[in-house]
């Protein structure tokens, strides 16, 4: 999604802010560009398409150390040069740059389109840089303040001004922005990703706050211009982490971290002496987390789905009824928050606009709701009561491989802690507890057979329609299966319900419509068995992954290997991730930055 990056310092602005647009890149966007403030006026650069496009259009000796740049994610108006941003007046005296939507543009726009502006792009934001044009006041910082009292909708934006060659404004309502500060220089982002490499000493703007940056320092107040006490903050990202190594992408380079990821996720949480697990940020105490009868997980895309298999293990573990829903459809629906219901906000960038507007509903009505978020000092962490933090690394990729499983083995962990308050037994508690200890070693087992994996997903590459099924957890795994499939190779593939498959789609399957059958080795096996025959019956080719052999033949069969029932899961995703990338591969798509899609979907 949409990704902004500021510099003022002594150092030249410009490659900074394509080296700082570089790191947005993994975001996902289609079109960027940058300004800087150059004797004699603004000059503003931008180009649909990759940010190495933009650059090919910038002069070689642009001087200016003063500027902001911005990767665009379509929302108001298709990717183009026009719509590129930053977006500036009809005098080219102020640019802009902006992630959101602001909600009341149609209307604002009228009027000014009536008063004789005219409009170049058809952006919402290309409105903001004429309205702070108009404005009379002495400073930059007081115009803009004037202009974002009167719109509405959610944003993040920098500005600059000719007429204040010295400073850039920077304000945030509902998406981020983060200010780094650095030797005699000060950066503002939409994510540390642009900063981690020039500084790890950041101040994180909320909502309904505005800054001044110069070359001599920053200052925060609000929207009313009351000052704002911000402490900064030290983030412990390395620059190295945004690299990918020696790894031909960083879906490939995510997927071989997962070992070392998951390893971390469980480091210092296991409690052998009383075979539970050990949670310090739930902020809940043990008594308390008793009293809540139900549980309900709420995310989008892979986070959702994450929390369809947490509930499922939570629920088996605690014997607490246990869902989990998209959080836009919950936020609509104006959803009954019970008292006695605990929530879960799953979010590996805690910037997700929908799963925030999920747990300000929560918390609205008064419920209670913990994040189980990778991104350390998120929005969403910050604004959640307590939770879990993956510690997974930087996820770079736009589709979500180390996050996901990290994800499952914190709910592992929360269904070990809460079963173990309840009905789970010291013995059953220490089985689970030993699988987690195992789970890393065996996953770096699985991930050792890419090339088994490569063919297959180059095997199934040419086909344009799949369908990916399972019953109870195996249908979850089904689901993500599916949408790593879908997001990086753009074959269509469906998750069914194993049960449903002949209330329906049985009728489309065909020889050329390949059907990926999880199986995993529970009770359930042989009415999967039953399924694979009728699929096959079709002339069907079917891909089982499964934890043995299998009484029926197939077309292609993956085994991984036996552990905990719950964590089955996890090593079950492992071949499937590897399946979608070497298809993708296959395919020729981009797999670090598919079409349309975005890391982190900072708006509705
Ligand atoms: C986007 C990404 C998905 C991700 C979802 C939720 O759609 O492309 O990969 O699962 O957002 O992101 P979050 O940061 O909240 O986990």
């Amino acid at each position: 999604m949409c990704g902004i990056v500021a510099y003022v310092g002594r150092q030249n602005a410009m490659p900074i802010l394509v080296e700082g647009l570089r790191r947005l890149e993994y975001r996902g966007y289609d079109s960027a560009g940058i300004a800087v403030h150059r004797a004699g006026g603004l000059a503003v650069f931008k180009a649909k398409g990759k940010v190495r496009e933009m650059e090919a259009r910038l002069p070689a000796r642009l001087k200016g150390t003063v500027g902001i740049g911005h990767t665009r994610w379509a929302t108001h108006g298709e990717p183009s040069d026009e719509n590129a941003h930053p977006h500036t007046d009809s005098s080219e005296r102020i640019a802009v740059v902006h992630n959101g939507i602001i909600e009341n543009a149609g209307a604002l726009r009228a009027k000014l389109e009536a008063d004789g502006t005219e409009f170049t792009s058809e952006t919402d934001t290309e409105l903001l840089a004429h309205l702070i044009a108009a404005e009379k006041g002495d400073s930059l910082i007081d115009n803009v303040r004037s202009v974002l009292r009167r719109v509405s909708g959610a944003y993040g934006v920098a500005v600059l001004d000719g007429d204040h060659p010295e400073e850039i404004v920077v304000a945030r309502n509902g998406s981020p922005v983060v200010i780094g500060i650095a030797d005699k220089a000060f950066f503002a982002a939409s994510d540390v990703a642009a900063l981690v490499r020039h500084t790890q000493q950041v101040v994180y703007l909320d909502d309904g706050e505005i800054a001044r940056l110069t070359k001599d320092g920053y200052e925060v107040t609000t929207l009313d211009a009351v000052p704002s006490e911000k402490t900064p903050s030290t983030i412990e990202l390395d620059d190295m982490e945004f690299d990918k190594a020696d790894f031909a992408h960083f879906m490939l380079k995510e997927i071989h971290e997962q070992p070392d990821a998951v390893a971390r996720t469980l480091r210092g949480r296991l409690e052998p002496r009383f075979s539970t697990a050990r949670l310090g940020g739930l902020n809940i105490e043990a008594k308390d987390l008793l009293r809540f009868k139900r549980i309900k997980m709420l995310g989008c895309g892979s986070a959702y789905i994450a929390g369809v298999l947490g509930a499922k293990m939570i629920e088996r573990l605690a014997r607490i009824p246990c869902d989990a829903e998209p959080a836009a459809e919950f936020r609509y629906r104006n959803p009954i928050i019970e008292q006695d219901t605990l929530y879960f906000a799953v979010s590996q960038s805690g910037e997700t606009f929908d799963t925030l507007a999920a747990v300000e509903e929560v918390q609205r009505k008064g419920g209670t709701v913990l994040g189980i978020i990778n991104s350390v000092g998120s929005t969403i962490a910050r604004t959640c009561k307590g939770g879990v933090y993956l510690h997974a690394g930087p996820e770079v990729a736009v589709v979500s491989t180390k996050t996901f499983l990290c994800t499952l083995t914190v709910f592992a962990l929360i269904g070990l802690y809460l079963g173990r308050m309840k009905d789970v037994s010291p013995a059953e508690g220490k089985r689970l507890l030993t699988a987690l200890e195992a789970l890393p070693e065996q996953m770096q087992q699985v991930l050792d057979r890419e090339d088994e994996f490569a063919e297959v997903g180059r095997k199934y590459a040419h086909y344009d329609h799949a369908y990916f099924i399972g019953r109870n957890e195996g249908f979850a795994v089904a689901m993500e299966g599916a949408l790593k499939l879908k997001e990086v190779s753009y074959i269509h593939a469906e998750a069914y319900p194993a049960s449903e498959l002949k209330h329906g789609p049985l009728a489309l399957v065909t020889a050329q419509t390949p059907t990926i059958a999880i199986v995993p080795n529970d009770d359930l096996v042989e009415k999967n068995m039953a399924t694979i025959e009728e699929i096959k019956a079709r002339q069907g080719p079917v891909l089982a992954i499964a934890q043995g052999e299998l009484p029926v033949e197939v077309e292609d069969l993956i085994v991984v290997p036996e552990t905990h029932e719950l964590l089955a899961p996890v090593l079950m995703l492992l071949p499937l991730q590897l399946i979608a990338y070497h298809a993708a591969l296959a395919r020729e798509c981009d797999v670090d930055q598919p079409r349309n899609l975005a890391k982190s979907v900072t708006v509705e």
